[in-house]
């Protein structure tokens, strides 16, 4: 059976099911590296589990016809509410992977956001496709190397950046450190050996992985002495440092538009305005991060509160079914991002794999939409879910938190409520 003809339907019904074909083609390394998150993997778990804290109330017996999915994001026409979410490395996934993505997703109408730490250039991926693309940024390497990459980006047509700002230093990824990342990535053999077995026992993987070129460097990280290698991303985040003050900078080399990615408050959200971004995108990346922050669905309310329509606000995290874009959209954000579930599709099957996560998605989309007896993205409003007692703004009273929308007092934008528990 070929590889597209095995994420058809309906062997794969779900994202769980695409997980589970990445797992089976790709080696234990690369999965756990998608797969995992920081520390004990709360956040990670979290992320997923508050959207079945959130019950629908649909309104029954209503005709209601197929729903146009368009969105209009910092000015671009979309046809889904959601887009691909920048996710590293995911050349080490499928040959020239961010190209693949990056073709599914215009095949679909929607977005492709390029990781600053991928493994296929920014021109490439732009070359590969018709869609839109924003370019994420890190600052490994420093402002100069950062400059560099977003004037490569601004020439061939990136119509936004996405400043991530949670990652001041990589999480604790446990899984990589037991599948042995670093003795992978180091020069000598006899260190490796432990952990070539991974490697060895998917002999699909490993073949197209050697005919793409094998271990890639980061061609949108140039540094002096040329494209960084693998090994030196966790030092190089360290002293990549992201601060308000940056965004001032970047500002006067972008003239487009920048969405802040990595905002859980609405005080870092109001910040933002404050700070001249575009939107934000509410995200703990994907659990990787600070273990232990609140699933996104919980700090989304808060931020769209606060902000009251600034900015434009993502948000990103745990999005397994279309079921669970519908809440976020009821919740207030304009459009979700999505990570694993396509990496999964990737990883699976290469472009075949990510539209068919697409495809499940859009589906599920349709099909929620129709039993809430919502015939537009439009008609969603919030008496159609019930939220437990402690979400949104009744979260921030429970937690001796000033409600969202004192914080917008001119006075005091940007700074910790007076309540706060500091
Ligand atoms: C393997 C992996 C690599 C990621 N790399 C990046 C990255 O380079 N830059 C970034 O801003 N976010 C990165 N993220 C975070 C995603 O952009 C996104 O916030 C997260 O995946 C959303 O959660 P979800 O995977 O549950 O959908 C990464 C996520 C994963 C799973």
């Amino acid at each position: 059976m070929s590889l597209a003809r095995s994420v058809a339907a309906p062997a794969v019904l779900n994202i769980a099911d695409l997980r589970r074909a990445a797992m089976r083609r790709v080696p234990r390394v690369v999965f756990d590296y998608v797969d995992g998150a920081a520390d004990a993997e709360v956040t990670l778990r979290a992320n997923s589990s508050v959207f079945d804290e959130v019950l629908f109330r649909p309104r029954t017996a209503v005709a209601a016809g197929r729903a146009n999915l368009e969105v209009t994001v910092l000015g671009e026409r979309f046809s889904l509410p959601f887009l691909l979410a920048p996710v590293g490395s995911t050349r080490l996934l499928y040959p020239k992977g961010e190209v693949e993505a990056a073709r599914a997703a215009a095949a679909a109408g929607t977005g492709y956001i390029l990781s600053t730490l991928a493994g296929t250039s920014l021109e490439e991926v732009r070359a590969g496709t018709h869609g839109v693309c924003w370019y994420q940024v890190y600052l490994v390497g420093g402002r100069e190397v950062a400059s560099a990459a977003i004037e490569r980006a601004r020439k061939v047509g990136y119509t936004a950046l996405v400043l991530t700002v949670d990652t001041a230093i990589s999480g604790l990824r446990e899984r990589d450190y037991r599948n042995g990342i670093a003795q992978l990535l180091a020069s000598n053999p006899f260190r490796k050996l432990p952990y070539v077995w991974q490697i060895l026992s998917r002999p699909g993987w490993l073949m197209g992985y050697l005919a793409d070129g094998g271990l890639m460097a980061f061609p949108n990280v140039v540094l002096p002495e040329g494209p960084m290698r693998y090994a030196a991303v966790a030092a190089a985040l360290e002293q990549s440092v992201v601060s308000w003050s940056d965004l001032r900078w970047i500002r006067e080399i972008w003239k487009g538009p920048i969405v802040i990615k990595g905002i859980l408050t609405a005080e870092d959200g109001l910040r933002a305005a404050d700070e001249g971004a575009a939107a934000v995108v509410v995200s703990n990346h994907g659990g990787r991060q600070l273990d232990g922050v609140l699933p996104t669905l919980r700090a989304l309310p808060e931020v769209v509160a606060a902000v009251r329509g600034r900015l434009e606000v993502l948000v990103d995290g745990g999005i397994r079914r279309g079921s669970d874009i519908v809440k976020a959209l009821i919740l207030g954000a304009r459009a979700v991002l999505v990570g694993r579930a396509y990496a999964y599709g990737l990883g699976a099957a290469g472009g075949a794999g990510v539209t068919r996560a697409i495809e499940i998605l859009t589906a599920d989309l349709h099909r929620t939409l129709r039993l809430l007896g919502c015939g537009a993205l439009s008609e969603l409003e919030p008496s159609m879910i019930e939220l437990p007692a402690d979400f949104g703004p009744g979260r921030r009273r429970l937690s001796g938190l000033a409600d969202p929308g004192e914080a917008t007092d001119p006075d005091r934008a940007g700074q910790a409520p007076a309540t706060g528990i500091h």
